[in-house]
């Protein structure tokens, strides 16, 4: 499926991001990680922080030109700081991105692993508006502070994930006369080393999810949607969220509207 291609993932250390690699080289794929901490499980790697702008414009440099792919896979849950989760999941994952267009090659495909935290985007327009200004130069800890991200509740993680799944809609044509498509994936609760992050934060509502599904997915139910995404059977997908969480987004879906 991916024989020949090169495919770069983030968060590759761990998780999601180290399945995902297993399986795009399983495919036939080259996959070039990187990460915040070593791993030998791709087939390059790269070492960066995606909170750090100069990291990441170092990494951009550095970082070979002609993938066909790059997976947005690292992340931080909710336990970490406001600051530190709105800049990896979301100012960090769209400055590698933005600065990795022009050495993507032609119809490269694009997947960023947004979450089920991501579904009430609707409800905080102006508020994910305000999210999406955000660049490293802004004041982002002021925004943190002002917006009660640093409150208890993790309000932090699913503004970044809902501007990201924003992000990604907005972008559905930016790059269309090169070919290159980009997509969010949305997984509901994975069982990887930051699931009791999102439990211990989450608290009771964490519990009533956990209830109503029959088990956590794992990185093997999300790492062949991602390979999906960055497939040419995914050609036509463009500014889409791919829901992959056991149907807890229909579940939510179908409570909201008495189906
Ligand atoms: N596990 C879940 O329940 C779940 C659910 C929905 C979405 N997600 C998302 O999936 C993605 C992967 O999560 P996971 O569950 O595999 O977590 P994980 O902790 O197993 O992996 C995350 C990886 O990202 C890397 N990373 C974190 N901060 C970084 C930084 N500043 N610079 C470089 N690398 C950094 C970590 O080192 C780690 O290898 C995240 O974006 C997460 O938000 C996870």
């Amino acid at each position: 499926m991916h024989n020949g291609k090169t495919i770069i993932v983030t968060g590759v250390a761990s998780g999601i991001g180290a399945e995902t690699c297993k399986v795009l080289k399983s495919q036939g794929a080259t996959v070039i990680g990187v990460d915040r901490n070593e791993t030998d499980i791709a087939d390059q790697f790269f070492k960066a922080d995606l909170s750090d702008p100069s990291s990441i414009d170092a990494l951009i440099d550095t970082l070979p030109a002609g993938a066909d792919g790059l997976a947005n896979v690292a992340g931080v849950p909710p336990t970490a700081p406001a600051e530190a989760v709105m800049k990896v999941n979301l100012i960090g994952l769209r400055r590698l991105t933005v600065g990795l267009i022009t050495k993507l090659a032609d119809n490269a495909s694009i997947a960023n692993l947004a979450s089920l935290a991501g579904f009430g985007w609707a409800s905080a327009i102006e508020q994910n508006k305000a999210a999406l200004a955000l660049d490293f130069d802004s004041d982002i800890a002021g925004f943190c502070a002002e917006n009660g991200l640093d409150q208890p509740g993790g309000r932090s993680y699913f503004l970044s994930k809902e501007s990201l799944v924003i992000w990604t809609m907005q972008n559905r044509w930016t790059w269309r006369d090169r070919g290159i498509n980009m997509n969010c994936i949305s997984p509901g609760p994975v069982d990887t080393p930051i699931l009791k992050d999102f439990l211990e934060t989450l608290g009771e509502r964490a519990e009533e999810d956990m209830k109503v599904m029959d088990r956590p997915g794992t990185p093997r139910d999300i790492a062949p949607v991602v390979s999906f995404a960055l497939g040419a059977g995914a050609n036509w997908l463009r500014g889409a969220n791919i829901t992959s969480d056991g149907g807890m987004s229909s579940h939510i879906l179908c409570g909201m509207h008495d189906l």
